[in-house]
């Protein structure tokens, strides 16, 4: 069995800065990605679109040219998100929409995830006018969709998380004061969400990883497979199923989005950091999560290559790849310096059921 489907995009990914950029670049080409969103999560963060870099910031512009200097130019397309700070201001969104730069914003909840501390909390922006001005001039808001500071069993519980309240309490009023803000739900959890996105209207979409469409919290807990631990959390299985529901239902709401987050080190000195490493290896478990197979090809093909450029206003790309039903290995992505071990290394089952093929 085997199926030939054009390029795809990865609209969620994180790609970090330095030394290390060529590497990671290359796993999301040698996956046949034809674009890339990269997150603007680095050490600086990227919390202003032009100018040169400084030790608190880095630019839109300048990361710009470092993706592409480490080989991103070769992308059809990449966007860069401006990382939302107490310090972005209407101004900024509009000057940076006119410089051609600025296509969309990421909200980080403050001290939610990953170098999330420069955050402030989503109320800011719907009072200070920065969603407002995003609104006006068209730039997407890319949401980590978790409500902030919650610990126990409010944070992850019997009876909700940290993400079922955001979406029950927080994105359906941003999307009410400003239905025309095209927001992209990143990569969601829940059945809660899959419901919400569902239900808004077309300018609300939503990004689903192979981790979230794959596997449930018990899979990380039983034997703690740190390489599953991402944040937001895998869920339950009532949650999987409703986001493979929405992922194979053909909605153009719905598309890949990997969160792939490399980490030279998940062990830290008392916990572990939040992030699974997908580069090279996306595809092939997103068409083991759908089972890929003749009568769906068509709804993962709108999944992972056409519903992504459709909502961000690119064109499908005309390069193709194929997936073949044969078993392949992961091995670990080793840079100079490091080793990064690819979520499906640690698990109990590593071995790939697809292999993915370069069409040119
Ligand atoms: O698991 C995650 N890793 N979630 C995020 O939101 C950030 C990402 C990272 O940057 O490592
Ligand atoms: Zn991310």
């Amino acid at each position: 069995m085997k199926f030939t489907f054009p390029k795809w995009y990865d609209l969620h990914a994180h790609f970090r800065q330095g030394d290390n950029l060529p590497y990671y670049i290359q796993s999301h080409m040698n996956m046949a990605c034809a674009g890339i969103l990269a997150m603007p999560n680095t050490k600086p963060p990227i919390t202003r679109v032009m100018g040169s870099n400084t030790d608190q910031y880095w630019t839109i512009e300048s990361y710009l040219n470092d993706l592409k200097a480490a080989g991103a130019d070769a992308f059809d397309q990449i966007i860069v998100p401006l990382y939302l700070t107490k310090e972005t201001t209407p101004e900024m969104i509009i000057e940076g929409t006119q410089s051609g730069l600025l296509k969309s914003c990421k909200y980080y909840p403050p001290h939610g995830t990953t170098n999330s501390e420069f955050g402030a909390p989503i109320q800011t922006y719907m009072d200070n006018g920065v969603f407002a001005a995003m609104s006006d001039t068209g730039v997407i808001l890319n949401i980590h969709g978790e409500e902030h500071g919650l610990s126990g069993e409010a944070y992850f519980g019997k009876n909700g998380n940290a993400e079922d309240l955001f979406y029950k309490e927080r994105v359906p009023k941003i999307h009410e004061m400003f239905p025309n803000l095209k927001i992209a739900c990143e990569h969601i959890t829940t059945k809660t969400a899959a419901d919400f996105v569902t239900q808004a209207n077309n300018n609300v979409a939503a990004t689903i990883t192979p981790q979230h469409l794959l596997y449930t919290v018990a899979d990380l807990l039983q034997g703690l497979k740190y390489h599953l631990y991402c944040l937001p959390l895998v869920k339950f299985d009532e949650d999987r199923q409703a986001l493979l529901k929405a992922a194979v239902s053909g909605n153009k709401k719905f598309f890949a989005g990997t969160d792939s987050a490399p980490h030279t080190h998940k062990q830290t000195p008392c916990g572990c950091a939040a992030g699974c490493f997908t580069g090279d290896i996306a595809p092939q478990l997103y068409a083991e999560a759908f089972d890929l197979n003749e009568m769906n090809k068509d709804v993962f093909e709108k999944f992972l290559c056409l519903n992504g450029p459709e909502f961000y206003g690119f064109e499908k790309s005309n390069q193709s790849f194929s997936l073949e039903k044969m078993p392949s290995q992961t091995s670990p992505l080793k840079t100079k310096t490091d080793t990064i071990i690819p979520l499906t290394v640690g698990m109990e089952r590593p071995t790939l059921q697809w292999t993915l093929n370069q069409n040119d």
